[in-house]
């Protein structure tokens, strides 16, 4: 029986008593929920990746209250600090060099030198983080290969009876997860996300290295190709549907279903993962989906990642 607590006090001091007896809680951040996790604890890690069925080789981001926490965590250089310092709080995660001293269960960065670092912006991921004092390994709350859940009913949906509880703060604002950086040997998405390349760039003063431009890249363990998967299939760039397709809008004269009418990224980006859902439900298992064509700019080059690989064949 997972429970749904409410996001008051009672609610917040319930989860962070499960988080420090090593249960697993799921929460809100602006991006996605998140399933939380004592990062210190192996055997509350270890249940992560049980209760999501996700490969042990894929590490898990650490969750922090503020930026003296990621400090003690990892080697925060100049460049990762001028990030921060701009875009946290926020949909940015950046992975650093792991400190010998840092405390963290091995399994979090899956034997990795290097730690992916968050600090949500979320109020209430906020306030639980501080409620439970330490750091929280959190991947997105939803089954390994599944749509990433942006509402308490999505996270139910694929984990109850699995985790101890979720703290229901209704719909996550940004909708698609954090941006991922690496910054060595030099800054590198490793994954588009809700915080633009375009705003990345115009802190960091170069240009970012991307994931089709350079070979040399790092990537990030869990890149799968396909991902997100709905149970229809997903036809892209459609600009109408076929006959039995269910269509997936974005702008004017849009569809059964729109990403947004006003052609909005932002508005896009927050209702991806539902409407992903809702057309699948309406579709059915053997059903198809159609997407209108999403600008690749801005929060559209995270929408049109989630939808390439929500597209791509099934491994
Ligand atoms: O917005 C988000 O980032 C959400 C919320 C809950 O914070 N979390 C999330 O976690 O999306 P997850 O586990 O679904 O995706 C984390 C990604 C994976 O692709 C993983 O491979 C990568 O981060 N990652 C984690 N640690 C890493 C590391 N040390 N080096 C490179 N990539 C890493
Ligand atoms: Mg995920």
């Amino acid at each position: 029986m997972t429970d749904r607590l409410p996001p008051d006090e009672s609610g917040l001091d319930r989860a962070a008593a499960l988080l420090r007896s090593g249960a697993l809680v799921a929460f809100p951040t602006e991006t996605v929920y998140g399933l939380g996790g004592d990062a210190r604890n192996s055997e509350a890690v270890a249940a992560i990746y049980a209760a999501k069925g996700r490969p042990s080789f894929n590490p898990l981001i650490v969750h922090v209250a503020d930026l003296d926490a990621a400090r003690r965590l990892a080697l925060v250089g100049p460049e990762a600090e001028r990030l921060a310092q701009a875009f946290w709080p926020g949909p940015l995660t950046l992975v650093l060099p792991l400190r010998p001293d840092a405390g963290l269960s091995p399994l979090v960065t899956a034997g990795l030198p290097a730690v992916a670092i968050r600090l949500p912006a979320h109020p209430l991921a906020r306030q639980l983080i501080a409620a439970f004092g330490g750091p929280l390994a959190a991947p997105s709350a939803n089954l390994s290969g599944k749509v990433s859940p942006t509402r308490a009913d999505h996270v139910l949906a694929g984990l109850s009876g699995r985790i101890a509880a979720v703290l229901d703060g209704g719909p996550c604002p940004v909708g698609v997860e954090s941006t991922i950086l690496a910054l060595s040997p030099r800054p590198s998405l490793l994954r588009a996300g809700g915080l633009t390349v375009e705003d990345i760039e115009a802190v960091l003063g170069t240009a970012l290295a991307l994931p089709d431009s350079d070979p040399d890249r790092p990537t990030a363990p869990g890149q799968l190709a396909s991902h997100y998967a709905p149970a229809a299939r997903l036809r892209l760039n459609a600009v109408s549907p076929e006959p039995g397709e269910v269509f997936l809008g974005f702008g004017p004269g849009s569809g059964d279903l729109s990403l947004s009418p006003s052609g909005d990224l932002a508005e896009a980006a927050a209702a991806l993962f539902h409407l992903l859902r809702e057309a699948d439900r309406i579709a059915g298992p053997t059903g198809a989906i159609a997407v209108a064509p999403i600008p690749d700019r801005g929060l559209g080059r995270a929408i049109n990642d989630r939808l390439a690989r929500a597209a791509a064949p099934r491994v």
